[in-house]
């Protein structure tokens, strides 16, 4: 995955290969220990390009990042411990209560009953944390409200249909800053991605490992 991606994470960034290897290599303890914990429970479901995303926020240094779809919290972990190293930063996750409590026994996923959306995160991270437990259509336009153009990354793993992808792409765009990013898992389970690079005229995307697209806002007049 880190051979593949790190072309185009190169590309995206403007970060040269020195620099990428030195993220990667950091990368490998923090992705270790993660996995240990995950397998643990192996229906926990997680985003595998997930070590893409700490080395995406270890280079760009975002100081506001927003995540639709949670589930165990793996993407949520990385993003929080790329901003933990950097030392600055907050991450907004907003995600539907899978293993609510309240839900009738064996309505889950088997391993997960009892526990809550984001268990992952361990405390020390809890700092740079705000967990939204709602839809994104339900969160996400008064996280943005009156925030401008401030938001570093934006990344959508939550439902993979096209109204879910268009309305999160479209809502979320014009709060990016400048040099912001915006990334998305599942972006060929239909048009939503190709249909919104498409109107707004983008035609620099990355595609960094199998279906987890980004595209940079440009550094100039913006959208
Ligand atoms: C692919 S999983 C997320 C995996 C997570 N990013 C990780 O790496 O562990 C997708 C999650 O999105 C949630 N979801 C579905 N529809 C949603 C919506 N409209 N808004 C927010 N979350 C949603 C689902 O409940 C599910 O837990």
């Amino acid at each position: 995955m880190y051979r593949t991606a790190r072309p185009g994470l190169a590309r995206l960034t403007g970060a040269d290969a020195g620099t990428l290897d030195g993220f990667f290599e950091e990368l490998g303890p923090v992705a270790e220990n993660l996995w240990r914990e995950v397998a643990r429970t192996p229906s926990a479901g997680a985003l595998m390009q997930g070590p893409l995303l700490y080395v995406l926020v270890r280079t760009l240094r975002p100081a506001w990042i927003i995540e639709t779809g949670i589930s165990s919290g793996y993407s949520a972990r990385l993003l929080l411990e790329a901003l933990e190293r950097n030392g600055s930063g907050h991450l907004d996750s907003i995600g539907i209560d899978v293993f609510a409590r309240g839900r009738r026994p064996g309505e889950g996923k088997p391993g997960l009953e009892g526990r809550h959306v984001g268990w992952l995160v361990p405390e020390r991270l809890m700092g740079r944390w705000s967990l939204h437990v709602g839809t994104s259509q339900e969160k996400l336009p008064g996280l943005l409200e009156g925030k401008g153009r401030s938001l570093g990354l934006f990344l959508h793993d939550s439902l993979h249909q096209y109204p879910t992808m268009s309305w999160e792409y479209t809502t979320a765009w014009p709060a990016l800053r400048p040099g912001g990013v915006l990334a998305s898992h599942d972006v060929h389970a239909n048009r939503a991605w190709r249909d919104f690079l498409g109107a707004q005229g983008l035609s620099r995307d990355e595609e960094l490992d199998h279906d987890l697209g980004a595209v940079r806002v440009p550094l100039g007049p913006g959208p």
